[in-house]
């Protein structure tokens, strides 16, 4: 018994001086009032051109451009122009943080908050926090985030698990072809000029993409993120970013209350983890038959989202997600504590367990590049 009590004395002393070694994900643990967040705010943006080169500009910003509502429903055909007419990004490049890291380059000396803001904030992918914020109900997908800290910004930047690349090589047929009608549908959705038209003879090239930069902060977590915008509607309320800009998606065709309760608790999760991190405040869904024709579109309100699953007891709660990750933001802030842009902590999470935290240093898992610590150290 003293042997016990022993134990027992000595672990609060423990955690004053070791970061935890790792964080549970139940739901269980983080429900509770929504934490601070601070409305997103764009900084700036850029594109990727049809060879997946950079430009800082809006180049690549399409038009929302929805078929006429004189009471006739769409007919989208999502398999037209595969796979003759797809030039798909080549996904054995790993890009990390690149294109973003080199836009805070270039802006770097008059970002708002001031000087030092930078330095204070947490640099990463829009769609790397929407994984975070779904985790706590995530039981297929895990995930590893690198993190390193340099000149005081914390930098996460997604690693390929390896079960999601043998997935990624051994994708089937109908999962390549599902993913093209994804951007097909934003091909009968957008306009490459304001008050242009459709053209859906071109081809679908995914190296193409427009990216907004935004300020946020989640708790005392400054953050500065980036994520694809598939549009800006002209006709918006207000032509203010990110408020005007609308995010395309498609999904099956429900039928059943079962359908309609799964389609609720996975996809509308996904999407609105998606959308509510950036500030974007509709999703335009088209619904595809089994032919793979889009009959019929649904706008669905950000911020509405969460109403079809409030009184689901296996739904999700917007609060779970957002303090499981200002958790997790908090866990690696106190893990990464040296600043060394060499230095590498891997997180790394799978269904069912809690995350875990291993140390690397440089190749591979180093993934600041030395044209921006050279760049950014002058
Ligand atoms: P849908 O989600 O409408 O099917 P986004 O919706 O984020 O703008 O992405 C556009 C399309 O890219 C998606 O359209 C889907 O086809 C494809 N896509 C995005 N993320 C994907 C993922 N994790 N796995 C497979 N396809 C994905
Ligand atoms: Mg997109
Ligand atoms: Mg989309």
């Amino acid at each position: 018994k003293r042997g016990a009590g022993k134990i027992e004395e000595a672990e609060p002393w423990n955690k004053l001086l070791l970061p935890a070694s790792s964080l549970p994900t139940d739901p269980a643990l983080y429900v509770g009032p929504f934490p601070f967040y601070r409305r997103p705010s764009e900084l700036g943006c850029f594109s990727l051109d049809a060879q997946r080169q950079y430009h800082g500009d809006a180049r690549a910003l399409r038009y929302y451009c929805p078929p006429p509502t004189n009471g006739q429903s769409p007919n989208f055909d999502l398999r037209d122009g595969y796979p003759d007419r797809y030039r798909p990004r080549d996904e054995e490049v790993q890009e990390r943080l690149d294109h973003l890291l080199c836009w805070v380059l270039e802006h770097r000396g008059r970002l708002e908050g001031g000087p030092g803001w930078l330095a204070g904030a947490i640099v990463t992918w829009r769609g790397h926090l929407t994984k975070l914020l779904t985790t706590p109900y995530e039981r297929q997908e895990g995930w590893q985030l690198a993190a390193s800290r340099f000149q005081g910004t914390l930098y996460l930047s997604e690693v390929e698990t390896p079960a999601a690349r043998v997935q990624r090589l051994t994708r089937p047929p109908v999962l390549q072809e599902l993913m093209y009608m994804g951007y097909k549908f934003e091909q009968y959705m957008c306009a490459d000029k304001p008050g242009g038209s459709t053209d859906p003879s071109g081809e679908v090239n995914t190296n193409v993409a427009f990216c907004s930069v935004l300020r946020s902060r989640l708790g005392n977590h400054p953050l500065l993120f980036s994520g694809e915008v598939d549009c800006i509607d002209p006709q918006a309320p207000t032509t203010q970013p990110p408020t005007c800009y609308v995010e395309l998606k498609t999904s099956k065709e429900m039928h059943s209350p079962g359908q309609r309760k799964s389609f609720y608790r996975r996809k509308l999760l996904k999407w609105w983890a998606q959308s509510f991190l950036p500030g974007v405040p509709n999703v335009v869904a088209g619904f595809r038959n089994p032919e793979g024709f889009v009959c019929s579109l649904k706008t669905f309100r950000t911020m509405e989202m969460f109403e079809y699953v409030r009184n689901d007891r296996d739904g999700w709660n917007p609060s779970v997600c957002m303090n499981f990750c200002a958790a997790f933001l908090s866990f690696a802030q106190d893990t990464v504590v040296q600043d060394d842009p060499r230095l590498v902590y891997l997180f790394s999470w799978e269904p069912g367990s809690p995350v875990t935290v291993s140390e690397h240093r440089d190749a591979p898992h180093a993934f600041l590049p030395t044209w921006y610590v050279e760049a950014m150290t002058q």
